[in-house]
């Protein structure tokens, strides 16, 4: 069986951290979003994923390549010259996804996280004949709020609506037979507006309520909501990949080359990366700290992204969506509130409200 990765686009809104790396690889909980993906399809007995890139190929492949034995699945990577949108890449890569065998393929936005129910999806897939399944969420599973768009007033809000006019969320995860790429030319356009539409009408697409959590980690907000999410699944599946200790507060992973100091507090929803150093009485919660980081004594973090390699200084604190870049230096004492700072900075005076620190 065969799957397709949509890796395409910008990623603009995850900077500062896709100035570093293509967002597929941008780290989460620990490990490249990518890789959840690629892991969950060889896990369902795919053998094959297809990139559909038009972004620095190589920098994915030649990061992919390490993965492709180690996961044992074949990587291979189909190029747009100009971006194809979410339908025209499968167009593009049309060779790839037909074998002899007429077996329906997935295909999946880049940046979606969940438990990836694909197996499921494929009994599903069967079970109703039709020549396209996307899985949806449910915004039932959450609040929902009717506002006025451009000034914000809420007009409603309504806790885990039972009855609503068709609000299931396309959750960018699709299982298609080969007759859908005869639907698809080979330039840009949209799976979502052209595609789906038409199947739809035809009465050939069908949506599967997916189980368990489901996340669009593309913006940091809803980035660190995903983490959260993540976690409590992880706990519910193999809470022995948790940390545990008196110095743990609800769910944290901590990569097991990283160390910790005496009297920190950590959690809940924390992940600590590869190599991390966290100095003794520093207190985390809500946020990702990635591979490399230090964490000198005593700093406080919540709610924020600590980008590749960078430093948090003593008595330093962090918070409100604070985004640092790869390679970023806060000094000692430091208050960020809701800074979002570039690659390669050193941050030496105070961040009082939310801006770009470029
Ligand atoms: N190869 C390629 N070429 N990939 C692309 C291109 C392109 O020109 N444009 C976008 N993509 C990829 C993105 O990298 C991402 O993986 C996926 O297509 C969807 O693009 P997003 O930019 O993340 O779209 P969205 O989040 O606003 O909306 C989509 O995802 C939602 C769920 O997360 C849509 O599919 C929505 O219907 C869906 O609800
Ligand atoms: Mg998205």
């Amino acid at each position: 069986m065969k799957a397709l990765i949509l890796v395409g686009g910008f990623g603009t809104r995850l900077r500062p951290l896709t100035l570093s790396v293509p967002k597929p690889l941008v780290d989460f909980a620990n490990k490249p979003m990518i890789l959840h993906q690629i892991e969950a399809l060889k896990a369902i007995g795919v053998s094959e994923v297809v990139l559909a890139i038009n972004y620095q190929p190589e920098v994915m492949l030649n990061f992919l390549k390490e993965f492709e034995t180690k996961i044992g699945i074949k990587i291979t990577c189909s190029q747009e010259t100009e971006p194809l949108g979410t339908a025209g890449p499968l167009a593009l890569a049309r060779d790839k996804l037909i074998d002899e065998t007429g077996e329906p393929f997935f295909v999946l936005n880049s940046d979606v996280i969940s438990e990836y129910p694909l197996k499921e999806m494929i009994q599903f897939h069967k079970s109703h004949g039709g020549e396209a399944s996307i899985m949806v969420d449910e915004p039932s599973k959450y609040g929902v709020v009717v506002m006025e768009e451009s000034t914000g007033q809420v007009e409603r809000f309504v806790e885990k609506p039972k009855l609503f006019v068709g609000n299931k969320i396309n959750a960018g995860i699709y299982l298609l037979d080969p007759s859908v790429l005869d639907r698809i030319e080979l330039r840009p356009t949209s799976i979502e507006k052209e595609v789906f539409p038409k199947i739809a009408l035809e009465k050939k697409l069908y949506a599967m309520v997916l189980p368990g959590f489901w996340m669009d980690i593309g913006q940091p907000k809803d980035y660190i909501i995903g983490l959260r999410l993540y976690l409590d699944s992880l706990r519910k599946r193999t809470s022995s990949k948790l940390a545990s200790g008196t110095h743990i507060v609800g769910n944290v992973l901590v990569d097991e080359t990283a160390t910790i100091g005496e009297g920190c507090l950590i959690g809940p929803d924390v992940a600590i990366g590869p190599g991390c150093i966290v100095e003794s009485g520093v207190r985390l919660s809500r946020c990702t700290v990635m591979r490399g980081v230090r964490i000198k004594k005593h700093a406080c973090i919540s709610s924020s992204i600590i980008g590749w390699h960078s430093t948090v200084g003593q008595w330093a604190r962090v918070e409100n969506m604070t985004i640092l870049g790869e390679d970023v230096h806060v000094c000692d004492e430091i208050y960020s509130n809701g800074g979002v700072v570039l690659p390669h900075k050193e941050i030496k005076s105070s961040i009082l409200k939310p801006e770009i620190v470029m």
